[in-house]
């Protein structure tokens, strides 16, 4: 069948066609400048927070953007059944479930030494028989240093401002969980071991149990081993790598466990506010044991290709009102997209300025 012909002597399906192509193309093309940031320039970006992270003399490629510094495991979650009451997650039946993990430092540069990070942390990936998958990655610290993504892109630009000296205080004065989270630094003993530190969730999640009952709570690890107090000066004078040689020649020795503990929410309780510790009587479920009983390399082992995205969650557990895991879980692709993309940097190389 012969077709019109437009004004310009365009074939009029064929003319539909094309507009239709352009349209795709155009549409394309701005949803992927909407998402790059470009054209909402001041809209908080995953790429951005990224940046944001990175030490001044630029991102040691190949590995994690923040918490670079880690140390790869292997273990159990010995769930005793209690969970079930709360969430119907399939690893909080009676039962054992594999467990991949990393004890790690807060900080970009994989060569920072042991003695000097604050924060410490715990990441796992505990595997139900299903398939599901729990992932979490937790800090040593109660509650966290700003109450939203906003604030911590703010804080890491105030903290990179060697031109205006006032930034940081500025922040400061603004942020009063900062004082709070400051305070916890500089009082809270540092112990000589992981295997001595009680690593803590921060955000809200909601469990959900058979019943379709749901429950806001928070999550935490805590050590079976007591922690033995070391003065911050004692740590500086240690092996930079004590921390990962430490605990090898621990779990070397005998596995290492820490209880799982979930604090269930009162009415009124913060969920979306990581820098609001809930109060100490809260109802707590003890749920299980994590149990390390290997540690496995770090540069090309498990842990290597394990984005622990805390919005990674079995059915029976979700995200809350919490902004966090979710602007983590874009951030933490960017990182693993180009962190898996790169050859690793070998840390000495860096250091000497050598491209
Ligand atoms: C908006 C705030 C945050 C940003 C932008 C951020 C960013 C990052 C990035 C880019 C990574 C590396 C991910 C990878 O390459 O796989 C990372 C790792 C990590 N972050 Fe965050 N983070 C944030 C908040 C938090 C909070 C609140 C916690 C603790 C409650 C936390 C704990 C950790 C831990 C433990 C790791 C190590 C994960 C691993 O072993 O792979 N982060 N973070």
């Amino acid at each position: 069948m012969k077709s019109r012909n437009n004004t310009y002597g365009f074939d009029i399906p064929v003319a539909a066609r094309l507009a239709t192509i352009v349209l795709i193309v155009v549409g394309a093309a701005l949803a992927f400048a909407y998402t790059a940031g470009w054209l909402t320039p001041s809209r908080l970006t995953p790429t951005k927070l990224v940046d944001s992270l990175a030490p001044p003399d630029g991102a040691v490629r190949g590995f994690r953007r923040n918490h670079a510094k880690g140390i790869c495991f292997a273990g159990t979650f010995e769930a005793n059944g209690a969970g079930a009451a709360i969430s119907r997650a399939p690893m909080f039946e009676a039962g054992s479930y594999r467990v991949t993990g990393r004890f790690n430092l807060a900080g970009p540069v994989p060569t920072m030494a042991d003695g000097s990070a604050r924060v410490r942390g715990l990441s796992l990936r505990i595997q139900g028989a299903d398939g599901q998958e729990w992932r979490t990655a937790m800090i040593n610290a109660p509650f966290f240093p700003v109450a939203t993504p906003h604030d911590f892109y703010a804080f890491q630009l105030a903290s990179a401002n060697k031109d205006d000296p006032n930034a940081m205080k500025q922040f400061a004065a603004s942020h009063p969980s900062l004082r709070a989270f400051g305070a916890w630094a500089g009082s809270e003993p540092y112990t000589e071991s992981y295997a001595e530190d009680r690593f803590n969730s921060l955000h809200s999640f909601v469990l959900t149990n058979a019943q379709g009952q749901s429950q806001a709570v928070r999550w935490s690890f805590i050590p079976t081993a007591a922690p033995l107090a070391v003065p911050k000066e004692e740590l500086n004078t240690r092996d930079p790598d004590f921390l990962s040689k430490e605990i090898a020649g621990r779990v070397a020795a005998a596995p290492q466990k820490w209880t799982l503990v979930l604090t269930v929410a009162a009415p009124g309780d913060p969920t979306a506010d990581p820098t609001q510790a809930w109060p100490e009587e809260r109802r707590k479920i003890e749920a299980g044991m994590l149990v390390v009983q290997r540690i496995e390399a770090e540069a090309d082992g498990p842990c290597r290709d394990i984005n622990f995205d805390p919005t990674v969650l079995p059915s029976g557990m979700r995200t809350s009102d919490d902004p966090f895991p979710a602007a983590r879980s874009a951030a933490y692709a960017v990182s693993f997209d180009r962190r898996t993309s790169e050859a690793q940097q070998h840390p000495r190389t860096r250091a000497q300025g050598k491209p």
